[in-house]
């Protein structure tokens, strides 16, 4: 099966066994590493892709249906970009320890605001409850976040 697709902004197209789900097609047809594999069944976030800008699980999509669409990896933030700010905060807020949830979170929140930019803390832990993180506590991720939606509020 062909899959011709955007991925971080570069045309791809890429032949793969057609029970494929988008995170196999990521990571082993098109080395997207910053995709993980976790659960493997939509539980932990792990996988967190843009999908055309709304945030899906990578495990629950079949490949096939992001022919023709556009897919955005942690990798494909642009610098100076909400995503940036995002990834920067995670850092300034000590918001991760392994890392290995750490692209998911950042995905999902960055989806989240493009829609809710002052998004309060409420908002936040409920868009974020599809991402688990074993190490942080949760607690940190919403300090990075909310501290970017207050950001986003003061500015407006
Ligand atoms: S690997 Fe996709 S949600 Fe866990
Ligand atoms: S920082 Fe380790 S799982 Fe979240």
């Amino acid at each position: 099966m062909r899959v011709a697709f955007e991925l971080d902004g570069e045309e791809r197209t890429v032949e793969t066994p057609p029970d494929r789900s988008l995170r196999e097609l990521l990571r082993e047809d098109c080395d997207a590493r910053s995709v993980k594999a976790g659960c493997d069944g939509g539980r932990c976030g792990a996988c967190t892709v843009l999908l055309d800008g709304d945030a899906v699980k990578a495990c629950l999509v079949m490949a096939a249906k992001v022919d023709g669409r556009s897919v955005t990896t942690v990798e494909g933030i642009a610098t100076g970009s909400l995503g940036r700010e995002v990834q920067d905060a995670f850092e300034e807020h000590s918001a991760l320890q392994c890392g290995y949830c750490t692209p998911g979170f950042v995905l999902s929140a960055l989806a989240h605001l493009d829609d809710d930019p002052d998004a309060d803390r409420e908002a936040l832990r409920s868009a974020l409850s599809g991402n688990v993180c074993r190490c942080t506590g949760y607690e940190k991720i919403i300090d990075a976040v909310a501290a970017v939606a207050e950001r986003r509020g003061d500015a407006e």
